[in-house]
């Protein structure tokens, strides 16, 4: 167990809702005790974008600061695929085994599918066999409101260990015909690892709101119910992001600053005492403006890594935590905000007091070969179990079939509920086991 988990470990009581006789539970504190990022490889320069669009890097630059962006290049990268990089990260950051996971949380705007969710592919891939797994849907402040419910989860005593992302292929989602915005966005995700701990501090409040008057202004119109996807709604270009600009450039300048107030006062804090704010990367005007002009916090304390990266959705505030913390800019005892914005529109803050520990600890070679090996197993078993119920379903019958296949099932079945039954308590499930 390394030194992070040695601090960040569960508390003993209210765990899953029971309570020890007269003791009073243990406050508990949803700690961050793990991060980690991946941006795919191909880098998308604007003046690239100028051979696409009718567009230059000055105006680019001057109106949005972006400089480059990751794109995904290959059918093989994708929003699971970039978030399980991410999350095997900030698992290995927090040396935190995918067994012990009991919720994976992740935050997107353009899914692997409709469904099933992109967060239980990521729970399969991680070999996190006792999680729970969803998808969040808030655009932008997606991860904002992820962590929001992992707190939340965390507090109640409902779970130890949340791993929340943010993981976005917006690239596949763009319209690289139209310049106002396919300049805006990039691909990657982000993730992190929040823990159950008795030390004071970790997620300290959130405020998020919505305002679905202005669901017009950022939407995917085609693919949902209200306009399924047809041969009519593909040539009209409808499964591509449309955007009034000005429109969301106006509310959130305001919500940006708004919602920095409220969760610092939730936190007890007043503007002076955040040291960091890391804010969502859609246009460095958008952050002058509402943080550093209306909120007057300099500029030196707030992150920007949108030069690089552009606007990843909800991968935009993990990754640029990863950024700031690898840069030196996070520290122990120090107060942060994140606060993003997004389609809904939605709006999220949350103010943290970061405790974990920032500096590298070396992780013997054993750790690694045994997460890929775990990795490895998890991959194995996932194939493993959909042959196996391929099989059983092509070669058993209905149980309550009078045939021999459905006979078959049925002694199958009942074996099997007697085997459950009977298991060695060695081999069910434990939250101490270890990967794979
Ligand atoms: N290159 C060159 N010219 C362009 C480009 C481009 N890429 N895009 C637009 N223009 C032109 C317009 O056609 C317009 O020309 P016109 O005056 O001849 O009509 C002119 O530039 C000005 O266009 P505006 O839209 O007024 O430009 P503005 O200064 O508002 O900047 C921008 C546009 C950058 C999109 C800005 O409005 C913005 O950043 N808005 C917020 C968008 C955002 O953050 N979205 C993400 C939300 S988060 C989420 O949920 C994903």
């Amino acid at each position: 167990m390394s030194d992070s988990q040695d601090s960040f470990v569960k508390t003993e009581p209210s765990l899953n809702g029971t309570d020890p006789g007269d003791l009073a539970p243990a406050r508990r504190y949803a700690q961050i005790i793990g991060w980690g990022m991946y941006v795919p490889e191909r880098v998308v320069t604007n003046v690239d974008l100028e051979q696409i669009v009718e567009t230059s890097d000055e105006w680019i630059r001057s109106r949005t600061g972006i400089g480059e962006r990751r794109i995904v290049s290959s059918p093989k990268e994708t929003t699971a695929s970039l978030a399980i990089r991410a999350s095997r990260a900030a698992l290995q950051v927090a040396d935190v085994p995918a067994s012990m996971l009991d919720m994976v949380i992740c935050a997107t705007s353009s899914p692997e599918y409709q469904f099933p969710a992109t967060a239980c592919l990521v729970q399969d891939a991680l070999g996190a066999h006792r999680a729970g797994a969803y998808d969040l849907s808030a655009a932008c402040s997606g991860f904002v409101y992820g962590l929001a419910m992992a707190r939340g989860m965390i507090l109640a005593g409902d779970a130890d260990y949340v791993l929340v992302m943010g993981s976005e292929t917006l690239s596949r989602i763009v319209d690289w015909t139209d310049r106002s915005t396919c300049i805006l966005f990039g691909d990657g995700a982000g993730a992190v690892l929040l823990a159950a701990s008795e030390e004071p501090g970790g997620v300290l409040s959130c405020a998020l709101g919505s305002d679905g008057s202005g669901s017009d202004l950022l939407i995917l119109p085609g693919g949902g119910s209200a306009i399924p996807t047809t041969l009519e709604t593909v040539a009209s270009r409808q499964h591509f992001v449309k955007m009034d600009g000005k429109g969301v450039f106006r509310f959130a300048t305001r919500v940006m600053a708004e919602a920095t107030r409220e969760v610092a006062a939730k936190a007890g804090l007043s503007l002076a005492e955040i040291d960091v704010v890391i804010p969502h990367q859609a246009n460095s005007r958008i952050i002058q403006s509402s943080v550093m002009r209306q909120l007057k916090i300099p500029e030196e304390k707030v992150f920007m890594n949108l030069e690089r990266y552009g606007n990843t959705s909800t991968a935009s505030i993990p990754i640029a935590l990863c950024e700031a913390i690898e840069a030196g800019k996070v520290t122990p005892g120090q107060n942060l905000v994140l606060v993003g914005f997004g389609a809904g529109l939605t709006w999220g803050a949350t103010a943290i007091k970061w405790c974990a520990p920032v500096t590298k600890q070396p992780s013997p070679w054993w750790k690694a070969a045994r997460r890929r090996a775990g990795y490895q197993i998890a991959s194995a078993r996932s194939v493993w179990r959909r042959a196996a119920r391929r099989v059983y379903a092509a070669t058993l019958g209905p149980a309550d079939a009078p045939t021999l296949r459905g006979r078959l099932r049925a002694s199958i079945d009942a074996g099997r509920a007697v085997w459950e039954e009977r298991k060695p308590d060695s081999l069910k499930p434990s939250p101490d086991d270890d990967e794979g």
